[in-house]
């Protein structure tokens, strides 16, 4: 019998893992140079932990956590996010006292059980950033600025941030019971699980993805025109930091996401390049979810980006990914073959981050040209007797299929000149 991965739940593939490398590379230089720290918790955690912090009530609690009972009959969870995760450590081990203000990052897989489909699975990969221990607005217009410039770093251009503010724990509640009596009236035409959520979590209805329920929320109060003067002064200031530094938002008035943390600012980022699944990355702030957890009482904010979708809108820009660092040499002929071995060994040392292929398999042109393109070579250089005994070497762009003679001891420069210094949208190759 032939196994097969679990559904939703997908391998990476050697062709696919250069990206990956490449995009968590990237996104660790980025994060490092605004101070953040890495932190790795644990997949499995107390399922309690998700429960008090997601919200009894959310889709992702109630529908699509992981959850079973180990050998001693403790309810465990596969983490459907990491800030959660992050704020039990935090507090565990008093993470506070190493930084009143402490700047984390995390990259790793996330489990949701929901029905799979392009940009949406079960085992999927985060990378987040999280600032605990302030509530200042330039903490959340710098989140902001870092994860603009750092989607920009990507190579993505098209997106959206939308922006809200929720405002604090009173705002929220104040604005639920303007929703609730908005919506009694027009309890008819909400889905069955908008009546559910009308009693139990009203915010919840203006996050509902049906038709009936989208209409209805287009009309209802805008929660960023009830927040108190302390939480609308935060909000313009964020506003105002991120005008200041070119960035562009929409603020979005039924923007509430779907967690049950978050107070103050919120915003998510939407690529035109995704389908359906659009949202590319999503956060907020979350200040009294350190103190519910049983932590002190300490205000924090931060995102989480979901890899596979960015992947996804990278790859639709670039349908091509044509690499920009493979040299394949092409031998023929003994004589040839220990010259390549020999040109090979100088460019890997010569040019250092290129990546160098040779022929081990003594085959044909045509078959070394034709493995040159599986292994996305941009440059061949092509070495046989003829070329051996003139001293110069083939040198063929693949890109531009275009080639050129040149003298072998020209090579370090020629290839210089081809391969180019990767700009940032150029990803790597496995
Ligand atoms: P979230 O909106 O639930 O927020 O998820 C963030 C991102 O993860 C989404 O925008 C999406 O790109 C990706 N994502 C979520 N579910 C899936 C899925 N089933 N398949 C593929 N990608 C998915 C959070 O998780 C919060 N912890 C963000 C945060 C951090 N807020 C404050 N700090």
């Amino acid at each position: 019998m032939k196994h097969k991965s679990i559904r939703g739940m997908e391998d990476i593939l050697p062709q696919d893992a250069g990206i990956w490398r490449w995009l968590e590379d990237a996104t660790r230089k980025n994060l490092q140079s605004y101070g953040y720290k890495e932190i790795r918790t644990p997949i499995l955690e107390d399922t309690a932990i998700f429960v008090r912090s997601i919200g009894e009530t959310t889709d992702i609690v109630t529908k699509e956590m992981y959850t079973f009972k180990d050998r001693k009959s403790r309810s465990l969870t596969l983490r459907p996010e990491g800030t959660a995760p992050i704020v039990r450590a935090y507090i565990e081990y008093s993470l506070d006292k190493i930084s009143p203000q402490l700047k984390l990052y995390y990259i790793g897989p996330m489990f949701r059980s929901e029905k799979p489909q392009k940009g949406r699975s079960r085992q999927f990969h985060q990378i987040g950033a999280e600032i605990l221990g302030t509530d200042s607005p330039y903490a959340d217009a710098e989140l902001i600025v870092q994860l603009d410039n750092m989607l920009k770093l990507f190579g993505l251009r098209e997106f959206t941030i939308k922006l809200n503010s929720l405002g604090c724990k009173k705002d929220k509640d104040n604005f639920a019971g303007k929703l609730k009596k908005y919506l009694e009236g027009k309890k008819n035409r909400l889905c069955k699980d908008c009546k559910e959520r009308l009693k139990k979590n009203v915010l919840r209805v203006l996050d509902c993805k049906n038709d009936s329920c989208i209409e209805i929320a287009r009309n209802t109060p805008n929660i960023a025109d009830n927040l108190c003067t302390t939480c609308k002064g935060h909000f313009d200031k964020v506003k105002a930091t991120l005008k200041t530094m070119k960035i562009n938002f929409v603020e979005t008035k039924n923007l509430v996401r779907g967690l049950d943390y978050y107070t103050g600012t919120v915003f998510e980022i939407t690529d035109p390049l995704l389908g359906s699944q659009d949202a590319i990355g999503a956060g907020g702030r979350y200040d009294n979810l350190v103190k519910d957890l049983g932590g002190p009482d300490i205000p924090a904010v931060g995102y989480a980006l979901g890899i596979e979708r960015i992947i996804i809108a990278l790859k639709k820009k670039m349908p091509t990914l044509k690499t920009v660092n493979v040299v394949y040499v092409a031998t023929l002929g003994d004589a040839a073959k220990i010259h390549g071995i020999q040109i090979a060994e100088k460019l890997r040392k010569e040019l250092p981050g290129i990546i160098v292929i040779t022929d081990i398999k003594e085959g044909s042109l045509k078959s070394q040209m034709r493995n040159a393109d599986k292994n996305n070579a941009k440059i061949v250089l092509i070495l046989g007797e003829n070329e051996l005994n003139a001293g110069k070497v083939i040198i063929r762009d693949m890109i531009k299929k275009e080639q050129d003679i040149i003298p072998r001891d020209s090579v370090i420069k020629e290839i210089k000149k081809h391969i180019e210094i990767r700009p940032p949208e150029e990803v790597e190759p496995q």
